[in-house]
Order: structure tokens, then C-alpha cells, then sequence
């Protein structure tokens, strides 16, 4: 039985990715994720915003000193970005998966120079973890595009590793947006990232964290935008949000997902659940006697069903028409 996958031209052991998280930060984390089957792994992101905060907090000893503050500043950056160049070399070194770095930046420069430092240290990919959250009443749909385009153009301008994108669904043409990314020589897409959502307490009329971890139900969105974009864009697609199940790997790839990456499953039921995934994949082909994996990548995409409107259709009319009978 073959589960290997081909994703952003690198040859997987199997579909199952770990998306970036508290477990892929440290060399022991991926490595247990590894001896549990784990094909590949997204490294926790490098956030320079959380290092400019951290340099920030450094500055009240710099008393108002521009250049202590600018020195302290660029330090920091170093200092972090050095670490995370390590954990790289050391994933590389002492594990046999491939190693996608990740980065989210805020100023331009940025975005290259650990772009190319990341490469440098031998990653086999990079994932960009890039969200401008459109909440800026001013600002319209084709700007926030751009910053997109721009950062994705040079970018991959610096670097010969693959580049994946993950996105958000909250673009007012989605489809057109991902094929225009796609042909900008980002390798993956990666559909969709799930963000940290504030909540509301009634009790203490107070704003709290939201749930930290996805549920099984936030797959529904992911699997139609895979099967809608899957052969309609000029990259490859991974599905993520939502995923906790060895059935729900198998939706994935069917709808069109080369792979796909996981988080929440590993912090809800541990490592483990890539093993159980796996055996859960096994059965099935064994079942439906599918002996290469990859074959079934896409045969329920829209392009590739005699129904495409089954993935188009949004509203219950009929179902609210039955719920009056
Ligand atoms: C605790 C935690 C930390 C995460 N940290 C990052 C991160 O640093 N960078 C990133 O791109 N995504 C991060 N994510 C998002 C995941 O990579 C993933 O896209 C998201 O959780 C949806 O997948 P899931 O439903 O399998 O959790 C994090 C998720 C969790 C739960």
C-alpha cells in the first residue's frame, strides 16, 4: 500500500502534515511527531511582531536613547531569529522528515531577509503565515490584495525553496484571489488558517479568550474551497481546520487537498492521533481497494464530479421548504 504524496514538490511519506503549532517549536516535539508517523512539519511561526514587543519592553532600560533602543532592537531580532535558524539546522540534521519553516512579518524588508536566512539554514520549504485583517472601513479589497501580491512576488523572488501561502477565507473573490496567487510561483496554498477569536462572557460582561482549538464541525468550509479551487489553480492545495480524523484526511484529499496539516487533533488527543489516522487510511484502502493513495487525490473536486453544483449550492431552500410540510 502506497500513501505517498507529492506536495509543493517534496515526497511524502503520507498526507499528514503538522501545521505550525506549540509541537513543532522545539527539536523533541518533532521528533515525537516524527516516530508517530508524521510525514512533515510546519515549524512554529516566527512572529517579528512579538520581537519587536519583546525589544520594546527592553527599551525602558535604554532611557530614551535612540540608538540603545535601535541597538536593543536589532539585537532582539538577531538574537531570535539565530534561535530559530538553530532549530531548523538541528530539525534538518536530526530528523529524516521535511522541514517547512514559517514567518510572519510586518515590515518589507523583513519578509526576505528571513526568507533568505531561512533557506540558508535548509529548510525544505517555507510556509508564509501573512493576514491583514480586513477591518479597516477605508481600506478596499484590491489594496489588502496587494500587500498580498507584493510580499508573495518578492519573496519568492529571493528564494529557490518552495513557497506555500496559508490564507484566510476572508477575501470578497476568493477564487480569483487564490488563482492570482497561484500564478505568482507560490507552490501550495494552504486552505484555511484559523485565527484566534476573542469571546464574550455574559456573566462578567467581559471580553475572553475564545476556544483555542478547532472542532471537527470547521472542516465543512475548508472541504468545499478545496474541492472548488482543486485543478483551477496553478499550485498545489493543502486543507487545514478542523481535520481530527483519519475519515476527514480522506475528504480532504478526495476533494482535491495534496496533503493535509493538523493541529488541534495533536493537542486533543496527542501524537498518537497521527498513527491512528494512519491505520484508519489503511482500512479504507484496503476497503475500496486503493492501492496508491495519490490516485485518489481530487476524484470528488468540482472539476472532476458530474454535479458541480453540489459544491456551489449555499442556501437550504428546499430543506426549509420540507421543515414546513
Ligand atoms: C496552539 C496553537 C498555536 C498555533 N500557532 C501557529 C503559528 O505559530 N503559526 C501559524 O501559521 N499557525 C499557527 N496555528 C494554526 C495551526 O497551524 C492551524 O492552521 C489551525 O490551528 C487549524 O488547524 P487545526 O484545526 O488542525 O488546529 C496554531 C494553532 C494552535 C492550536
Amino acid at each position: 500500500m502506497d500513501l505517498s504524496t507529492s506536495y509543493m514538490g517534496l515526497e511524502l511519506r503520507n498526507p499528514i502534515i503538522i501545521g505550525s503549532c506549540g509541537f513543532t517549536g522545539s527539536l523533541d516535539g518533532i521528533r515525537r511527531l516524527e516516530d508517530h508517523g508524521a510525514a512533515a512539519v510546519v515549524l512554529k511561526s516566527i512572529f517579528e511582531e512579538q520581537i519587536l514587543n519583546e525589544a520594546g519592553a527592553l527599551h525602558e532600560s535604554s532611557l530614551g536613547h535612540a540608538e540603545a533602543a535601535d541597538y536593543i532592537t536589532q539585537y532582539t531580532r538577531r538574537h531570535s531569529l539565530d534561535e530559530y535558524l538553530r532549530l531548523i539546522r538541528d530539525s534538518r540534521e536530526k530528523t529524516g522528515i521535511p522541514i517547512i519553516a514559517s514567518i510572519n512579518c510586518i515590515s518589507a524588508s523583513e519578509w526576505t531577509d528571513y526568507a533568505r536566512q531561512i533557506e540558508q539554514a535548509g529548510a525544505h520549504a517555507l510556509e508564509l503565515n501573512l493576514f491583514v485583517l480586513p477591518a479597516d472601513t477605508q481600506q478596499d479589497g484590491e489594496a489588502i490584495e496587494e500587500i498580498y501580491f507584493n510580499i508573495v512576488s518578492q519573496v519568492t523572488a529571493q528564494v529557490v525553496i518552495p513557497v506555500a501561502l496559508k490564507i484566510s477565507p476572508y477575501f470578497s473573490s476568493l477564487a480569483n484571489t487564490a488563482f492570482n496567487l497561484s500564478v505568482r510561483n507560490v507552490a501550495a496554498l494552504v486552505l484555511f488558517n484559523r485565527f484566534y477569536s476573542p469571546d464574550i462572557d455574559i456573566k462578567s460582561m467581559k471580553v475572553i479568550n475564545g476556544e483555542v482549538t478547532s472542532c471537527p464541525n470547521e472542516n465543512a468550509m475548508v472541504l468545499r474551497w478545496i474541492a472548488l479551487l482543486s485543478g483551477r489553480v496553478h499550485c498545489d492545495l493543502a486543507a487545514t481546520t478542523g481535520i481530527h480524523d483519519g475519515a476527514s484526511v480522506l475528504k480532504n484529499l478526495l476533494a482535491g487537498a495534496a496533503a493535509v496539516q493538523i493541529a488541534s487533533a495533536i493537542y486533543k488527543q496527542g501524537p498518537e492521533v497521527v498513527t491512528s489516522m494512519l491505520t484508519e487510511i489503511r482500512k479504507w484502502m484496503e476497503e475500496s481497494s486503493v492501492t496508491r493513495l495519490r490516485d485518489v487525490i481530487g476524484r470528488l473536486s468540482r472539476k472532476r464530479i458530474d454535479a458541480p453544483q453540489l459544491y456551489e449550492r449555499a442556501q437550504f431552500m428546499k430543506y426549509f421548504a420540507g421543515a414546513e410540510d
